[in-house]
Order: structure tokens, then sequence, then C-alpha cells
């Protein structure tokens, strides 16, 4: 039994409250893809985790795995182990060992190449977390990466360093034109990297954490253990379906479950597939958003309202979130992007109380109505949204709604939820009404099926 959990609009959809809630019936919780540019939030009984490289689902103790798909930054990986520890909490955590290691080389790029593109005035910059995502996956299919197997064999780990360090450093200097004389230049030693990282190889070994993912999971599976596939960031932020190029630099579409994990396109496509939800639209970061609330100082005050409420500010970055309408055209190419089995909704508290609520079922662009976002930035910037008006509702009591169920939330809200999913023809599996993870209305549990 497999459930797959993908984010289906820009990320910060809430996936980490459903994998938690899911995540507890399974025995195995593996991220797919991504790395600490993450940002999961567990609320379990008032204490909060803010979590972005250990899986959503160790905080309830299940094993948790960072698959080959993932760029993993051990220096981050061990700080939440610690912390965690700290708190109480024993996470069982293992790394894929074809995994590739987010070095602190790749950060400095990741910041110089977004520095280079604001500067240029193009309005190119993506407006990364700064983690180095995108450098190391480059790293990947280019064949100069470091993978987490690397670390386990010093001499590996040095040959692998010689040969990449001083082309980064070339592209540093002689590309960029850039100084290496200041703090960053630590970054680029082999010497202090390499003493670093085989250290950081001993504690992994020292501690059992590395997995010949695709094996592992293979066992597991045939043991008849449930597995929950954890997608990060979003549909809309993915490389190749996502906005590009204002994306991440991997896919958190389902496909990339199997690629990422080892594990067969069949069993991933036998279990469910749930896409999760905001109830409304956030983006962190540069990009086309077309239902943004920001037209006038009325939208902007309700874009306030909602973003106080929602919490809407970067678990990774602190930033504050751009936020919209929900979006149909965007859901509708998520839901046959990852084959969507069920939907999750949350967020369906932050709406309530307000004066209006609207909810963009397709766009104009060019004379024409489209019902799906178009393939390129410069045609989805144009789109023009076509919006239906629904009723709003009262704030109500979500703990109380979340014990009586589907049926105690305010009529306007089961309107609008059964809207979306009419709208994109895929039943509502569950609804969030706040942020713990009790405060979840259940109307299908994927592992009861
Ligand atoms: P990167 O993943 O750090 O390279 O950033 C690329 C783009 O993806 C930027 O627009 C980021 O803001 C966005 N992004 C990356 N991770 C997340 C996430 O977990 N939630 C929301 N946006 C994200």
């Amino acid at each position: 039994m497999t459930l797959t959990i993908v984010g289906s609009q820009l990320g910060d959809e809430g996936k980490g409250a459903l994998v938690d809630r899911w995540g507890g019936d399974a025995d195995v919780v593996v991220r797919y893809q991504g790395g600490d540019n993450a940002g999961h939030t567990v609320v379990e009984g008032g204490a909060e985790y803010k979590l972005s490289l250990v899986p959503s689902g160790a905080v309830r103790g299940t094993v948790g795995i960072l698959g080959n798909g993932c760029v993993v930054n051990p220096r981050t990986l061990f700080t939440e182990i610690d912390d965690l520890r700290e708190r109480g909490l024993d996470p069982d955590v293992r790394v894929a060992r074809r995994a590739h290691v987010i070095m602190p080389y790749h950060r400095v790029l990741d910041g110089i190449e977004e520095e280079i593109k604001a500067d240029d005035d193009a309005g190119d910059e993506v407006g990364t977390t700064g983690r180095g995502i995108g450098p190391t996956y480059e790293d990947k299919a280019g064949r100069r990466g470091i993978r987490v197997a690397d670390l386990l064999d010093p001499d590996a780990l040095r040959e692998k360093l010689e040969y990449a360090v001083p082309q980064k450093r070339a592209l540093v200097e002689d590309v960029y034109g850039l100084d290496l004389d200041d703090d960053r230049a630590e970054a680029f030693d082999v010497d202090a990297l390499h003493e670093e990282f085989a250290a950081i190889g001993e504690r992994l070994a020292d501690e059992g954490m590395t997995v010949n993912c695709s094996d592992y999971l293979h066992r597991r599976h045939e043991a008849g253990d449930a597995i929950v596939f954890e997608g990060a960031q979003g549909t809309h932020i993915d490389v190749d379906h996502g906005n590009y190029p204002f994306v991440t630099s991997s896919n958190p579409t389902a496909g990339a479950a199997a690629v990422g994990s080892g594990v067969g396109v069949t069993t991933v496509g036998d279990g469910d597939v749930v896409g999760i939800v905001k109830a409304y639209l956030s983006r962190v970061g540069e990009g086309p958003l077309p239902t943004e609330l920001d037209g006038d100082a009325d939208e902007e005050a309700l874009a306030d309202e909602i973003r106080e409420r929602g919490g809407e500010f970067g678990t990774v970055t602190g930033r504050p979130r751009r936020i919209g309408w929900l979006d149909l055209p965007m859901l509708r190419h998520s839901a046959r992007v990852s084959g969507f089995t069920g939907v999750a909704v949350n967020h369906v508290d932050v709406l309530a109380g307000l004066d209006e609520l609207k909810v963009c079922t397709g766009y104009e662009l060019d004379g024409e109505t489209l019902d799906t976002v178009p393939t390129t930035t410069d045609r989805w910037e144009r789109c023009e949204p076509i919006y239906e008006t629904l009723d709003t509702w009262e704030e109500f009591d979500s703990s109380a709604v979340a014990e009586a169920g589907y049926d105690a939330l305010p009529e306007a809200a089961r309107e609008y939820l059964e809207f979306l999913a009419d709208e994109i023809d895929t039943p509502v599996y569950a609804v969030g009404v706040g942020p713990d993870r009790e405060e979840t209305v259940e109307l299908t549990n994927p592992f009861d099926e």
C-alpha cells in the first residue's frame, strides 16, 4: 500500500500536516525530491516543529527516508535531528546512498547567480531559497556531483572534490569575475571540505543512516508495509511541469515518487495520489500569479488580512508570501500531471468571515478561453482570470467541526469544496480547518480503503 502526497499549487499548501496525519498510519515516509528548500510545519499537541529536511512523519516516530532524488545538506540534516532529539523525539532518518549532497559551494553559487540576475535588470531572478538546490541538481546532471555514498569513502570523496572544486572556483573567479578572498573562500577549499564532509560520512556510518533506497523500500513493500511518498514544493514550480524558469530544480509531481526513490511506477500508481490544495493561493518568489490580490488598496488590504491569518510567511526564508484567489486552471493541470485520486483542501478556516470570495474558473487570453495553464511564462502572465463569486461563510470553531465531521462545516464552505471537486473532477479526501493535525476533517483515509 502506498500513498503519494503532492503539492498542487506553488508549495506551502500544508502538505506536512497531511503527511503527518496519514504518515502515522504508514511504516515508512519517503521524500523523493528537493532538499532543505522545503519548509514543513507540523503542529502536534500545541508544539510546533519546523522541518526543512527531516520527513514530517518523523515527528510521529515513522521511519523517514531521504530518497535518491533528494539533494541533502548534511549540516541541516544533523541540526534538525539534534534539535528534535533535544525536544525529546528520536527521529529515525535514513538517507539514500544515491542522493546528492549539497556542498557549501552550491549555496554560495546559488546566491551569486541570483545576485547577478537581479543586477542585470532583466527581471529573471527566480527568488530561490538560497539553499544551493539548483547548483546541486546541475552538478548531478553534469555528472560532477557528490553523492552520499562518496562521503563514506574518504578517498573517493577527495577525488571528486579535486575534480569539482577547481571548476567551481574558476566559475566564480573567471566567469563571474568575483574575488574569493572573503568568508566564502572556505566553501571552495578542498582540504577544509574534505575534513568536514569525511567526518559527516563517519557520523552517517556510525548512526547506520545510509540505505540503498530502492532495495530498502522494495523489501518493506514486499513485507506488506505501508509507504507514504512525501512530495515537497508544488506542481507549478516543477522543473518540467511548472512555470519555467520560476521553478525549483526538481520534480514535485507524482511521477518523481518512483524515480526519486527507486520504486516502480506501478507500485506508486497502485496507491492513492493525493493533491494538497490551499483554499486560496500563495507564492513565495518571483513569477506570474494571475489571481494575485494586488490590484488596488482594497485588494492589498485583503491580501494582508489573509497573509496574517494564514501565517503566510516563508518557513525557510521568513519572506511574506504573495496572496491570490484559488485558481482552478492551475489545479486542473496539477490533477492531470500527477493523476490525483483525491485532494485535501487546507486553510478553509482562513477564508472564514471574508466580505467576498472569488474563484478563478478559467482564463481569457488573446480572445480565447483557456481551462488550464499555458506553457510559457509570457502567456500565463497575460492571462486574465475569469471569476465566479461564491458565498462566504462565518468563522467557526475548528476543533468542534473537526470532531463533528464534514456536515458540521458551514454550508457555504461545503459548497466551495464541492464546487472545487466538481471542477477538477477529483473527490475531496480531507479538509484542513486549522494548523493542528487534529484540526482536519477527514472524509477518506487512503489507508482504510
Ligand atoms: P529553490 O528551490 O531554492 O531553487 O527556489 C526556486 C523557486 O522555488 C523559488 O521561487 C522558491 O521560492 C520556490 N520554492 C522552493 N522551495 C519552496 C517551498 O518549499 N515552498 C514554496 N516555494 C518554494
